[in-house]
């Protein structure tokens, strides 16, 4: 599987054509406070996770340069804050979006509800062309990966947890991933369980975002260009190569 490689604006790292223009991309993150969005996409620009992070105020701002074979793409990412009170702001960072990942909590059934909703109002409201990915985050809580609606037999959890002292308690899967992924077939959406904190699926993720992006993709209305505040420049020092490690979107 091809996947994206993060562009560094070192000179030595890449040769940008002068030809080759990026494809700019506009990329929304919707979905529920506290589920990650800011994390995964950290994840993504910086290859970094922070425990304790503090919620987004209105949103931020954050660009990403990625090779994808021989298209050049500039994701230009809103990251929304979750919280209600923020809510009515969604539509001016959706419009316009050529993508969105709306994001919900494996381990919180009402953050897939709200996720829900979001994926009605972006299919309502949002260029009918949008790339929606559904992204159940937050994988790493639920190591032994089980999927609790389809695991009738509850007891293997408690073997589970005994085998490893060391290892952080397991959290309650709250949503099956056979649950998600159905409803993203039904609804026409990419689908890819990750964790911010280990960067399980968050490269894949927006590869096949990447991938669904229509050549043709252009430049973004300036109506939600960033101010000073929280804009940020093209990152640096991203040399990771992104490399397809085999891994599926999903685990069910
Ligand atoms: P708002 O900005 O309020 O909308 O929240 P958010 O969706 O951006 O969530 P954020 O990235 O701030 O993460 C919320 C909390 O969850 C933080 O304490 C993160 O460290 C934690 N977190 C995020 N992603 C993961 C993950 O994949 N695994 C684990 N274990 N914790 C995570
Ligand atoms: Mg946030």
């Amino acid at each position: 599987m091809a996947s994206v490689s993060q562009a560094a604006e070192q000179p030595n790292s890449i040769t940008l054509n002068a030809n080759m223009t990026p494809i700019q991309t506009k990329l929304v993150l919707l979905g529920e406070a506290a589920v990650g969005k800011t994390s995964v996409v950290y994840r993504f620009v910086q290859d970094d996770f922070q425990e304790n992070r503090e919620p987004t105020i209105g949103a931020a701002f954050l660009t990403q340069r990625c090779r994808l074979e021989d298209r050049l793409i500039k994701f230009e990412i809103w990251d929304t804050a979750g919280q209600e009170r923020f809510h009515s702001l969604a539509p001016m960072y959706y419009r316009n979006a050529q993508a969105s990942a709306v994001v919900y909590d494996i381990t919180k059934a009402a953050s897939f509800e709200k996720a829900k909703n979001w994926v009605k109002e972006l299919q309502r409201q949002a260029n009918p062309h949008i790339v929606i990915a559904l992204v159940g985050n937050k994988l790493d809580l639920v190591s032994d990966k089980l999927d609790l609606n389809a695991e009738e037999d509850s007891d293997k959890i408690v073997e589970s947890d005994n085998t490893d002292e060391e290892a952080a308690p397991a959290a309650q899967r709250e949503v099956a991933c056979s649950e998600a992924q159905q409803y993203a077939d039904e609804m026409g959406l990419l689908f890819f369980e990750t964790s911010a904190k280990t960067g399980e699926n968050v490269l894949e993720t927006f590869t096949e975002i990447a991938k669904h992006i229509p050549l043709e993709a252009k430049p973004t209305s300036n109506q939600t260009t960033p101010s000073a505040g929280n804009a940020r420049t093209e990152l640096v020092d991203l040399q990771r190569r992104a490399n397809a490690s085999g891994r599926e979107g999903c685990s069910c």
